[in-house]
This record gives structure tokens, C-alpha cells and sequence, in this order.
């Protein structure tokens, strides 16, 4: 594991987005599992600058988002289809026939996580997997209980998972109940995966992650078990964490 501790979250931003511009400069065609969230839009934004300084180019990158919520209009103010737009895609060169989301509208839904397997292996696989963490664990919406050997599923949404996404613009009973995500197994297959917190309420999730049991309670705990993990992390969302120097050594 390659951890990597900064001050604040625009270092955080600033040190993702930088792995991430290096991997698309080696392998243009990169193929990136994006994630959505709070924790990456400042990583989205300094994407972004890189682009407009002419340092990243997008136009042979491959995305497909890690999550979806199920069933819902790309206009819907929680879909994150809109989101990548707002946040990245209609700022970059990038090709939209390149990138891929679970499509959520058609009704089956195992057709379209076969679908998705299919077109992620027809691309070799995920090169490079950028990942947030939720309150209870959960990677993309594999919620704790997932089994090590999922692929990309439909699933249910924890009502704990569901009361923290509604927010300002959306009500409670607006938040979907069901969403597909990649699997864990199917995660856990990317080259490379790119764990990003930031908060002080991530610190202690943020610890049983990384130094807690490796345990279906906790989804993102599997990590600690993949070869080529970064994790970037503010001071506050590492505050929990204990010897770390032991985590380092691991590196
Ligand atoms: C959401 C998403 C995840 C995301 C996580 C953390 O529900 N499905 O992909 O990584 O929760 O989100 P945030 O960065 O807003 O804390």
C-alpha cells in the first residue's frame, strides 16, 4: 500500500489528480473506473486545470463509472451520469462513446450487469480504479455483507446509506432504493485502485479500512488485500489511524 498524507483536501485533490494525469500520460488509452462523491469533485476540478494547461489529454481515455443509482432519468439531480458531466466530461476532450455507465433505465437489469461485465473485459479490464469511501464502508454501493465474489449487480441501499445522500435539493423519499455497482470481485481485479477520504468523519472508517479486520462488515477492508493499493488521505480523514509507519512499511 502506498499511502500518502496531506494537509488539507485541495492537497488531496491536487496529489490524486496527479496520479491520476501520470497514468493517462503513460497509457493514453487508459481504461478508468471513476467514482462519484463529494471526495472527488476537487480531484475533477484540478483534472480539469490540467487539461485547460494542455497536460492531459482524454480523447483515447475509456471510463466507466464504478456506480448508478437504479432506474433514474440522467436528469435526476442524484444521477451520476449528470454528475461526470458537471463535474468533468463536459469540460474535457474526452469521447462519449468512451465512456460507459450501468444503464439504469431498461428494466433487466441483470441483462445490463452482464452488459457491463462484458464491455469492461472487451476493454482488458480496469487499469486504474479511483474509489471514495462511505460512512459504513461501502465501496462504490457494495454495502457491508457483500460477499468477496461479486460482480456488477443490482443491490439495496442501506437506509443509513440513503438518509446521507439526501441533501438540500432532494428528499429523502426521492433517494432511490436500488443502484448498480461493480462488484467487489470485480474491483478487486482492477491493476491498480486509487482510495481517496477526506474528513473527519472518514477517520474512523478510514482506520477500520485500512487496520481493522479484513471483513465483509466493512467492504473497503478488502483493499488492504490488493497489490497495487495508493491511498490519499487529509490529516483529518487520517487522524484514527495508528503506527503509521507500520502502514507505510508496507508500501
Ligand atoms: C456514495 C457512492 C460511492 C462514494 C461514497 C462516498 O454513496 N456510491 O461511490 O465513494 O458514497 O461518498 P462521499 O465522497 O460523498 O463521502
Amino acid at each position: 500500500m502506498q499511502l500518502q498524507i496531506t494537509n488539507d483536501y485541495r492537497g488531496l485533490s491536487r496529489a490524486a489528480a496527479r496520479i491520476m494525469a501520470q497514468r493517462i500520460l503513460t497509457k493514453p488509452n487508459l481504461v478508468l473506473g471513476l467514482a462519484t462523491g463529494k471526495t472527488p469533485i476537487g480531484m475533477y476540478e484540478e483534472l480539469v486545470a490540467l487539461y485547460r494547461q494542455g497536460l492531459v489529454d482524454f480523447s483515447s481515455l475509456v471510463t466507466f463509472n464504478v456506480d448508478e443509482f437504479f432506474a433514474i432519468p440522467v436528469d435526476h439531480p442524484l444521477s451520476y451520469h449528470h454528475y461526470m458531466e458537471e463535474h468533468l466530461f463536459q469540460h474535457v476532450n474526452i469521447n462519449s462513446r468512451n465512456t460507459h455507465f450501468p444503464s439504469t433505465t431498461v428494466s433487466d437489469a441483470n441483462a445490463v450487469c452482464r452488459e457491463y461485465e462484458r464491455r469492461i473485459q472487451a476493454h482488458g479490464g480496469i487499469d486504474l480504479q479511483i474509489l471514495g469511501i462511505g460512512h459504513n464502508g461501502h465501496i462504490g454501493f457494495n454495502e457491508p455483507g457483500s460477499d468477496w465474489g461479486t460482480t456488477t449487480r443490482l443491490v439495496t441501499l442501506t437506509e443509513e446509506t440513503r438518509a446521507r445522500l439526501a441533501n438540500r435539493d432532494v428528499s429523502l423519499t426521492e433517494v432511490p432504493r436500488q443502484a448498480i455497482t461493480l462488484g467487489i470481485k470485480t474491483i478487486m481485479h482492477a491493476k491498480e485502485i486509487l482510495l481517496l477520504a477526506s474528513g473527519r468523519e472518514k477517520a474512523m472508517i478510514v482506520r477500520q479500512a485500512l487496520q481493522g479486520p479484513v471483513s465483509t462488515d466493512i467492504p473497503a477492508s478488502i483493499l488492504q488485500l490488493h497489490p497495487r493499493l495508493t491511498v490519499v488521505l487529509d490529516r483529518d480523514a487520517a487522524k484514527e489511524l495508528n503506527d503509521l509507519d507500520d502502514l507505510r512499511r508496507l508500501e
